[in-house]
């Protein structure tokens, strides 16, 4: 009997006649692009001004022209300076403020769309809550908006303040007016969670946290994070954003100065710190990543086996006075950046001839 091949139609691009056998055999020329799941959030040129004083005639720009994608199931930390706009962009992707111009999209849906809203779970800066109910009524509360049966409610809600840390007993009985800074922190993460939400938009969740809070805070973005949720927070606790984060943005007075895995803006774990002295700049060009110079002294981050590198140090004359393992910290990586983003740019234009 033939060897009889067949596939849906929909897969083959060409069916030409393999000589040779007793029937004609379409082959896949190139194998089906796989549909890629929407990015969790992407922004186009996305902007915002707002009119300001008496007059309405001073113009703040929080955000001036943002692109960015971030992919489903990835845990993405927004940082930036007090005023960066990083609240007014989070603002945007949840449809709470509209864009002065460009366009936003999340989950492959338009902001605003209502059937987003169900997968969605949002912390905000200064959440505002209704203090005279418990917590546990408020979480019934928003677990209503969602339209969570009340069998569900019984079962989420106390899962969800275990997750978080905050007593039953507290959250039955206390009113939300009565709560301390970071109780309120714990039951506005909870909130933000009701819905058992695939994407979660978090703004500042460790502010006001004590050490067991920011700890609790990690571990519950870690499990998310296994669950294959998308997590987008905006921290200013650098060592924890660095510690969960596959990837992060640094927004500058609106603007982005940079985006990337951690490894790409960090360099590897293992990577190395060489500096020297003497030898050929273009050599050492190839090498060095940002390459510096500074008192006769040149300096880097090497690329390449740091064994060879010194055989080539020698070669050419020059000597190596430092090489150790370096791997900026994300808090000194984000105080360089900034503080080129600030400087005029030719102080930070590099020198480029050994001195
Ligand atoms: N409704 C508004 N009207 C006028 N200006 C605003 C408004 N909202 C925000 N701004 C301004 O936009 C800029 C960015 O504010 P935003 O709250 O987005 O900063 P941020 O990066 O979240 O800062 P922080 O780290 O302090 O939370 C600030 O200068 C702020 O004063
Ligand atoms: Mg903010």
């Amino acid at each position: 009997m033939g060897f009889r091949h067949r596939a849906p139609f929909s897969l083959w691009t060409k069916a030409p006649t393999v000589v040779g056998m007793d029937e004609t055999i379409p082959f896949l020329e190139s194998p089906p692009e796989p549909t890629a799941p929407p990015a969790a959030v992407q922004t186009y040129n996305l902007a915002k001004t707002y009119r300001t004083g008496f007059w309405l005639n001073q113009i703040v720009t929080p955000l001036q022209g943002v692109d960015l994608t971030v992919q489903q199931g990835e845990t993405f930390g927004l940082l930036g300076p007090n005023g960066a706009g990083k609240t007014t962009l989070l603002k945007m992707l949840l449809g709470i403020t509209r864009p002065s111009q460009g366009r936003a999209t999340v989950l492959g849906r338009p902001v605003g769309d209502r059937a987003l809203k169900h997968r969605i779970g949002y912390l905000p800066e200064n959440p505002y809550f209704y203090d005279s109910l418990t917590g546990w009524e408020f979480l019934q509360y928003t677990a209503g908006l969602f339209g969570i049966p009340a069998a569900v409610q019984r079962r989420r809600i106390p899962e969800l303040l275990d997750q978080v840390q905050l007593p039953q007993s507290a959250a039955r009985k206390k009113q939300l007016r009565k709560y301390s800074k970071g109780m309120l922190q714990r039951i506005g993460l909870a909130q933000a969670l009701i819905n058992d939400p695939d994407l979660v938009f978090l703004d500042e969740p460790m502010s006001g946290l004590d050490p067991m809070g920011r700890h609790m805070v990690r571990e519950v973005i870690l499990n998310l994070k296994a669950q294959g949720k998308t997590l987008f927070f905006n921290s200013h606790v650098l060592s924890d954003v660095e510690a969960i984060c596959d990837r992060v943005a640094i927004l500058h007075q609106g603007k982005m100065v940079c985006t990337g895995s951690l490894e790409d803006l960090l360099g590897r774990p293992n990577q190395y710190f060489a500096r020297g002295r003497g030898g050929r700049l273009e050599i050492l060009e190839k090498w060095l990543v940002d390459l510096t110079f500074e008192r006769g002294f040149w300096q880097g981050y090497l690329q390449g086996d740091p064994y060879d590198f010194l055989s080539t140090v020698r070669g050419m004359g020059g000597s190596l006075d430092t090489l150790q393992l370096a791997r900026h910290s994300l808090e000194d990586f984000f105080l360089a950046r900034i503080r080129e983003a600030e400087a005029p740019a030719e102080a930070t234009r590099p020198q480029r001839q050994i001195p």
